[in-house]
């Protein structure tokens, strides 16, 4: 069978590479001839570990293929994986012009019966109104074109592992026709397979996202409160994971989710059920409190301070998470913008983030190491748990920076490790550490010796 994937980003690449990589014979499609030869070569448009190596092997072994012919490409096509993006609008809502420019392309140009996939994350109903389009839309009315739902449920940084041993497959289908090449195309991934109609299958992927994005907001809630009971975040979390109906993931406390999905796919579902006259409560309350949590480091920086004017903020970590390059709703990006506003000069690092984060804020100075950022700095703060952050010792904090005052969002540390040293340190969901709050200059710089 022929399989083409619209799209080269996140989703409709490493699916595309995953499925050569498996034996299926496919051809990636993209507008920007640049970017098809640097795929051709191996060099993946996008940070993602292992994807080169894939993107090369079955390249060179000729199962994977890059065009931006796609009239070609669709002419002949068996099937075709909808991967490209689903930004949000202001209101909320997905915006779907993508997926409809790919439909188009695609009824224009087939020439035999095709299966359309949607791997794209849309909302519920999408997959009737692509189908819909695609048959109004035709060129040859002889042909048959069906569409199956085909949610995806990598996350970035582990995305190649995540698809070639997927925890699930959902398949959405209207037709035993469509679950039967479906479950032909995915045999040799041998994943449990989930098979719906395509409604349920669409719903699978929000509810799934919702979900998660819900349980890092209820144990950033019950984080902010052990604060003022004096609980221990980490303590409550891993008490809480040794019952197999709550687990351990996503259970980490800190200064909220981003990416380009959680703060997109909440907001799309939210919007859809008001849409639809309903409205979902705990996703309204996940939104607002990852809203609110992004600064929960900053305000505590501003209450003990006072004036942030003049002085120099170390800034570990850009990225929304580690392993990844992306900044798409990273909590470093508003909170440097606080940081600026209110007069500081600020020093960043990001291993990987640099470059993305310099588009948005060329002015700010950028340094090649954890090290260099915290030289002479009179406070820091940790925005992504990069393992060359994490490195970082107590101790370099007090010998590197003006005055050792640490803001972690991400809980990189042991708090009774902090506790022995001279440095104030302020986490999410543990009470602050102070050690140089009440003291004199003198006896600062003394623990600093
Ligand atoms: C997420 C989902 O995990 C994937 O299953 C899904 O396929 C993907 O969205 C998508 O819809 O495409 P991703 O956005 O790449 O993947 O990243 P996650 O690892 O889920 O992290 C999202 C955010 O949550 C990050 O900012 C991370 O720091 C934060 N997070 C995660 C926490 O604050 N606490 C946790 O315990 C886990």
């Amino acid at each position: 069978m022929k399989i083409v994937v619209a799209g080269t980003g996140y989703v409709g690449l490493v699916t595309g590479a995953c499925l050569s990589e498996v034996g299926h014979s496919v051809t990636c499609v993209d507008i920007d001839e640049k970017k098809i030869q640097k795929m051709k070569q191996g060099i993946s448009p996008i940070y993602e570990p292992g994807l080169g190596e894939l993107l090369k092997k079955n390249n060179d072994n000729g199962k994977l293929n890059f065009t931006t012919d796609y009239k070609n490409a669709y002419k002949d096509a068996d099937l075709v994986f909808i991967g490209v993006g689903t930004p949000e609008r202001e209101d909320g809502s997905a915006n779907l012009d993508y997926v409809f420019n790919v439909c188009k392309q695609i009824s224009d140009n087939i020439e035999k019966d095709c299966l359309v996939v949607v791997k794209s994350t849309v909302p519920i109903g999408t997959n009737d109104k692509v189908e819909e389009f695609l048959r109004e839309n035709l060129k040859n009315n002889d042909i048959h074109v069906e569409v199956a739902s085909n949610p995806e449920f990598l996350a970035q940084g582990t995305a190649v592992i995540d698809t070639l041993y997927a925890k699930r497959i959902v398949i959405g289908v209207e037709s035993e026709k469509a679950e039967n090449i479906m479950k032909e195309i995915y045999k040799p991934y041998n994943q449990p397979i989930v098979v719906t109609n395509r409604r349920s299958a669409e719903m699978i992927k929000y509810a799934s996202n919702d979900f998660l994005a819900l349980k890092i907001s209820f144990i950033n809630e019950i984080a902010n409160f052990c604060e003022m009971v004096g609980a221990d975040i980490e303590d409550v979390a891993k008490g809480m994971s040794f019952d197999p109906r709550i687990g351990d993931k996503f259970l980490k406390a800190g200064i909220g989710y981003g990416g380009s999905c959680f703060p997109k796919d909440t907001k799309a579902l939210h919007w859809l059920a008001n849409d639809n006259g309903y409205e979902l409560k705990t996703i309204k309350a996940t939104i607002e409190v990852n809203q609110n949590q992004k600064y929960k480091l900053f305000r505590a920086a501003k209450q003990r301070v006072g004036s942030l004017k003049g002085l120099k903020v170390a800034v570990l970590g850009l990225t929304f998470k580690p392993g990844t390059d992306d900044l798409r709703e990273a909590p470093s990006i508003p909170n440097v913008r606080r940081l600026l506003d209110e007069g500081a000069e600020v020093v960043a690092y990001d291993p990987v983030g640099e470059d993305n984060f310099k588009r948005i804020y060329p002015n700010i100075k950028y340094v090649e190491t954890p090290e260099e950022t915290l030289e002479g700095a009179h406070m820091a703060f940790i925005f992504t748990e990069w393992d060359e952050i994490k490195k970082i010792s107590p101790t370099q904090y007090i010998e590197l920076m003006n005055n050792p005052i640490l803001f972690d969002g991400r809980n990189c540390y042991k708090i009774n490790d902090m506790r022995n040293f001279g440095i104030d340190y302020y986490s999410v969901g543990r009470k602050a550490v102070l050690n140089l709050k009440n003291k004199s200059n003198k006896e600062v710089a003394a623990t600093i010796m």
